[in-house]
Order: C-alpha cells, then structure tokens, then sequence
C-alpha cells in the first residue's frame, strides 16, 4: 500500500499508513506528538516500518538505556524484516548499524535510500541525525550533496528546505541558507527547524540584534514543539543575549526554557552545560550548586562514550562540580571506550576526542597551559567529534581562552581572528580582545 508522498510499505492497512504519516509529520514539524507512535509498536508489530521510527526515537537518546529500549524494536524487526520491502529493509538496516555505533555505514545506506527514494523526508531527517553524530560541520558538503540530489523532487516541501537550509549553512554559505529557510517558514509557518539554520545564520553573521529580534518573534512557536528543539532553539537564542555581553538574561536561559522540561533529555543537558560553560568564558560566575546539581544529573551518562562531543561536555561539568573520583573514572572510561572502537570511529576518537576530552577537563581545572597545548594539536580537526558548526564552536572558544589565560599573546590573536566569521566582532568577542 502506498502512502500519500507515494512510497510503497508492506501493508494493506490503512491504520499503518495513518500511524506512519502521523509520525512523518510531527517528525518533520518538530511536534511532541512525534513520541506516539510508541503506543502502536505493539497493534500494528508486523510492521517493519514502525518497529523502525520506534527504534529511532530512542536511538535519539544519545544514553545506554535508551539504546536498550532501541534494541527492542530491532531485535522485534528482525524477525520480520523477510516480508519487507528494499526501501523498508535498507532502512532497517541503517538503523541495525546506527544501535551497532558505526554511524558512517548508516550514513551510507540512507544516503543510497534517499537517492533512490528521495520523497522518504522520514530517511533524510535520520540521516540528517546521523550527520550529527559524524560531525556535522565536518559532514557539511557531504549533507549539502546527499540534500541536493533530492532537491528537485522536495523544493516545495517546507519541511526539506529547513534541513536544505541547515546543510547550506554549514557549507557557510550563509545568504543562500537563510533564503532557503525564509521560504522553507512560508510554506510551513510552524517549522521550528527552519528556525534552527536562522538562528546559525545571524550567530555566524555576527547580526546579534537582528537575530535576537527574529528568533523573539518564533519564540511562542517553540512552546508547542517537542522537548528537544524547544531546549535547542531557546539555547540559540541564548547565545545572542551571550554575544551581546547581556549575560545575566543569557543565564536565566538554563532554567526558565533550556532545563525546563523534565525529565531532562541529553540535548537539554549538553545545551545547558555549553551555556554555562560559555557564560564563564565571558566573565559569569556560574553558582556552584548549579555546577553541582547537573555534575550528579549527567555523571551516570558521562560513564557511557556515545560521540566525543558529548563526554567533553560532561567531563567539563564534573570538573567544575568539583567531582574529581567519578571525573577520573569517566575520563579512563573514554579511553577504554577509544580503545575498543574499530576503524574510523577508533581513529576520530582516539586521535581528537580522547585529547578534546582531555583539555576539557584541564581547563575546567584552571590548568589552561596544559589544556591549549593538549587543544591546539587536534583544534582543526574539532569539527569530527560531533555536533553543528555553533556546536564545536564551543571548543574554538575554550581553545582561545586556554591562550588567552596562558598568556599565549600572539596565538590569541591570531585564533580570535580565525573565530570570527563576521566582518567586525560582537561585543563577546571584543571582550576578548580587550582580555589578550
Ligand atoms: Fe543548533
């Protein structure tokens, strides 16, 4: 049976192609309702594809019991997948080697579906995710080709231009990005991840009031949309206020929108604990007890390696907690976790998280020598460890601090150049001109 975008599932249901296009849209516009199909996992158990978007959501998680719940699904869709269809199966199977932590194979098996099947939106928006895990700016021209192979069939598709919109920023082609997102919120007002690639484009431009205003204006829409974006977007939004030196209103961000909702997932702890972390870099003093209170929320979390981009964080926060025995015992559990890895992810992680982690956590101690030195030798590579452009921008910074504390006068100037991509500094970065 087909769905109303034409694809084929192995189906006569009408039911399973009513849950599947639910999910697809609330998946796309970001909505809460996106969890739901949870509820359907077990009526409608002989479909591979619900098994499937199941499995996603909790391979989303980013923590070890989430992959747990994740593994379920999987093991219920392997004894099924025979009556599958090609698309359905190749789904699955990326889905097999993302739960497996080989986030480039799952890469190339979605980048193969969406090129043969380019109105699956649902494959493109996992893939978009997997990307992420790879690095995201790192895998910018590689989403930027993948999303233009399928842009004829989708360019009226509000949902796709968002995630067009996203791959054009992180290529830095910030103009087009923002014309594409701009078109992408006319088609579909609601369409908070067209919100995101704005939000990327002002922080980049270094149009901070422009940005703050724009990103006001949606804010309302956020309300309505899932837990994670509206952590995400409310962190952007953030980060304008961090930009302009405004930080105390920056800092009211933690709790009134990015901790708000609970329980906590793990982007609305990474957004938190990269706020904060920057909030120091601009001269905040961040409580303590804060510092304390999410150091024991995320340290069970710390002690699973998932992308280095999220231990730096975590080993950031119990260092600044103060939690030296379960740092130490996080911080040989990323080398253990290095050492059993295979291949490329073995060598990402070995070669820049291991050292990334680190530096975080030497910085986080005071010892910013040691931590520029550690920094400055995988600092060009940053961007493999995961996350978005925004994202490993955190680390830029961190590393320029570490110089800037160090008394490393000309690195300093030369790295604080290299950091901005707008034609004159924000008042954040011109704090930090005055500190060298
Ligand atoms: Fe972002």
């Amino acid at each position: 049976m087909k769905d109303s975008s034409g694809l084929e599932y192995s189906t006569d249901s009408p039911e399973v192609i009513n849950t599947i296009e639910n999910f697809r849209q609330d998946l796309l516009s970001m909505a809460p309702g996106v969890i739901d199909i949870l509820e359907f996992a077990d009526t409608y158990e002989t479909s591979l594809t619900i098994q499937s978007y199941c499995a996603a959501l909790w391979l989303y998680g980013q923590t070890e019991q989430a992959d747990e719940q994740a593994s379920y699904y999987l093991k219920r869709g392997r004894k099924i997948r025979e009556g599958a269809n090609e698309r359905e199966a190749l789904l699955f199977s990326s889905l097999e080697d993302w739960g497996d932590g080989k986030p480039n194979d799952a890469a190339l098996k979605l980048e193969k579906l969406i090129s043969r099947w380019p109105r699956d939106l649902v494959s493109m928006k996992f893939l978009e995710f997997i990307y992420y895990l790879l690095g995201q700016e790192y895998s910018g021209p590689r989403f930027l080709k993948a999303l233009s192979g399928i842009y004829e069939v989708n360019k009226n598709s509000g949902y796709f231009l968002s995630s067009y919109s996203f791959a054009l920023e992180l290529c830095g082609q910030y103009d087009k990005a923002l014309k594409a997102a701009e078109k992408a919120v006319e088609i579909n007002e609601i369409n908070p991840w067209a919100h995101h690639t704005i939000s990327h484009v002002y922080l980049k431009k270094g149009e901070i009031d422009k940005g703050t205003k724009i990103l006001e204006d949606y804010e309302y829409i956020w309300e309505k949309s899932g837990q994670a974006i509206k952590s995400h977007n409310n962190w952007h939004l953030a980060l304008m206020y961090l930009e302009n030196l405004d930080l105390k209103k920056a800092f009211s961000f933690t709790s009134e929108t990015i901790l708000k909702e609970t329980p906590h997932l793990v982007i609305q702890q990474l957004d938190a604990i990269s706020l904060l972390w920057r909030l120091e870099m601009g001269g905040f003093e961040v409580p303590f007890d804060l510092w304390k209170s999410i150091g024991n929320e995320i340290y069970e979390n710390s002690r699973t390696n998932y992308i280095g981009f999220n231990s730096a964080h975590y080993i950031y926060a119990l260092a600044r907690a103060g939690m030296e025995p379960e740092l130490e015992e996080s911080l040989k559990l990323s080398v253990n976790f290095s050492n059993s890895l295979k291949r490329t992810e073995k060598k990402v992680w070995e070669e820049v998280s291991v050292p990334l982690i680190r530096a975080s956590a030497l910085m986080a101690k005071g010892k910013f020598s040691d931590s520029a030195i550690t920094m400055q030798a995988v600092i060009n590579s940053i961007n493999m460890v995961g996350g978005s452009d925004a994202q490993v921008d955190l680390f830029r910074q961190a590393y320029l601090l570490c110089c800037i504390n160090s008394g490393k006068r000309n690195e300093s100037e030369e790295y604080l150049k290299t950091l901005s991509t707008s034609p004159s500094f924000t008042p954040l970065q011109e704090y930090w001109k005055s500190l060298i």
